[in-house]
């Protein structure tokens, strides 16, 4: 209304916005009370005087899962599970209820004030599916299981917090799994479902009745297109485990890492893969490299590090004519910037001119390699690509390259030879200053300058059956 209708004045109407009563707006009043529970001391007291708590974990029953909660998931704790649609996050979830569903608790002394039912159900709040979705997902991935193993899993298919909240109280489960927290709402707030206002009261909300209640929930949320959880920035600092599961929905290897973790590292990364009955846990990704390739140019092992694990990781680049000023880089579960980067270096230190040349790298798997160290492979590579030499396939290559194309140490090369070894790969090219300290089949790189000389030196003949025989050429060439 532009014009007043009782004094007839224009413009003089403004708008008035109803505050929210107290107690349903102080969220975070509620989540400091949940914190007493740490100690209620109002007084400062020493370090030394402070007794750590006995942290109760629930076993999810999958190992790559405990693994990278630190030991499985924390009694009175919230867990944030973030990843793109069709990673696999409900897939987890359910296999994750079945198996804590059916994992004895290892401390049970904090859970038994607060449960009067018999400890041991799980509730699987749903806001995107039905329940019966829900049972044919679980059928699906019950894999050697009895059906009897889902008993102690409860299914409510519902957005309303509130209702929610009425179940757990109910039920008293072990496990609290909430799938998505963007579909999740409070009736008393006014803004929409999957608001930030929304999503933030929600997760608070659960991390109080985590607290209050002495159980663990884990809550899914969604990723956006640029990889950020969607909203949950502002959930990161409420929850207390953070977990990011990463791959590419078009294979089959799926990774997932902690981003936060207040009970454990965050350098861990399980390893799964997705199959017709659910998520296989994958103890070693070399399974992903095929021992039988025939040596090609362009491809090099990278023994890389994810935390406790040395994982042998391929690492594949294709040269190709392009433009010139438009050349293409395009870098698939590599850091893009780094490859950009690498190239220039190349261009610069290494001799070769790719200012006209695309360049496509990927991993094998699609899993995400982050770390400086798989510089030298994705140089080996670049440059086997450009210049068409292969390499046996029993070289690996491992080192970060600096601007200056100077080869730089890497962390932990001794775990990472013990595990090219282990695989049967004869050499391993490293960085020049760690060759003494790695022993016999370890060849030092100064700069990226002597690769090429390295390349000439080992270079064979690519089978001729991988390529076409001029037979088979004019086969093509008759069909036209
Ligand atoms: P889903 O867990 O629903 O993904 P999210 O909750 O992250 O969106 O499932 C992801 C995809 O996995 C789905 O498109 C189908 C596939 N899938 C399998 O290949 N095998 C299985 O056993 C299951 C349950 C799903
Ligand atoms: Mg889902």
């Amino acid at each position: 209304m532009g014009k007043c209708s009782n004094c007839g004045e224009w413009d003089t109407l403004v708008a008035k916005k109803e505050a929210l009563p107290r107690e349903t707006s102080n969220a975070a009043a509620a989540f400091a009370t949940s914190v007493n529970q740490y100690g209620d001391e109002k007084e400062a007291i020493q370090l030394l005087d402070i007794e750590a708590p006995s942290i109760g974990r629930i076993s999810t029953g999958i190992e790559e899962l405990d693994r990278v909660l630190g030991g499985g998931l924390v009694v009175g704790s919230v867990v944030l599970v973030g990843g793109e649609p069709g990673i696999g996050k409900s897939t987890l979830m359910m296999q994750a209820a079945i198996g804590s569903a059916n994992s004895s608790q290892n401390n049970s002394q904090n859970n038994s004030q607060n449960n009067s039912k018999p400890s041991g159900s799980v509730l699987y709040a749903t806001s995107e599916e039905s329940a019966y979705q829900c049972k044919l997902r679980a059928e699906r991935v019950l894999g050697g299981m009895e059906a009897e193993d889902l008993s102690g899993v409860y299914v409510l298919s519902d957005t309303d917090l509130e209702r929610i909240t009425a179940q757990v109280l109910k039920l008293r489960p072990k496990v609290l799994i909430v799938d998505s927290i963007q579909m999740v709402y409070r009736d008393d707030i006014e803004s929409t479902p999957g608001s930030v206002t929304q999503i933030r009261r929600c997760c608070l909300e659960l991390v109080y009745l985590a607290r209050q209640l002495q159980m663990a929930v884990m809550v899914v949320g969604h990723v956006t297109k640029d990889g950020q959880l969607a909203g949950p920035r502002v959930l990161e600092h409420v929850v207390d485990v953070v977990l990011n599961f990463e791959g590419d929905r078009h294979y089959a290897l799926r990774g997932l890492r902690g981003l936060k973790n207040r009970f454990g590292t965050t350098l861990e990364i399980g390893l799964f893969e997705m199959g017709r009955e659910g998520l296989v846990e994958v103890d070693d990704a070399t399974a992903f490299l095929d021992p039988d390739a025939p040596p090609r140019a362009g491809a090099i092992v990278c023994p890389a590090l994810h935390g406790s694990r040395c994982l042998l990781i391929e690492v594949q680049a294709l040269v190709a004519q392009g433009t010139y000023g438009q050349a293409r880089r395009r870098a698939n579960g590599l850091d893009g910037s780094r490859l950009t980067m690498l190239s220039a270096v190349l261009e610069k230190h290494a001799g070769i001119d790719l200012g006209d040349q695309d360049i496509y790298t990927s991993t094998v798997g699609g899993l995400k390699l982050t770390e400086p160290a798989v510089d030298l492979a994705l140089c080996v590579s670049i440059i086997g690509g450009y210049t068409g030499i292969a390499l046996p396939s029993d070289v690996c290559a491992i080192g970060e390259v600096g601007l200056g194309g100077e080869v730089r140490s890497v962390p932990q090369i001794e775990q990472r030879i013990a595990q090219v070894r282990r695989r049967g790969y004869k050499k391993l090219l490293v960085p020049i200053n760690q060759q003494k300290e790695s022993g016999i089949g370890c060849i030092g790189v100064a700069s990226i300058g002597d690769i090429g000389a390295f390349l000439q030196e080992n270079a064979i003949e690519i089978p001729s059956d991988t390529r076409l025989s001029d037979q088979e050429k004019s086969k093509f060439a008759e069909c036209g």
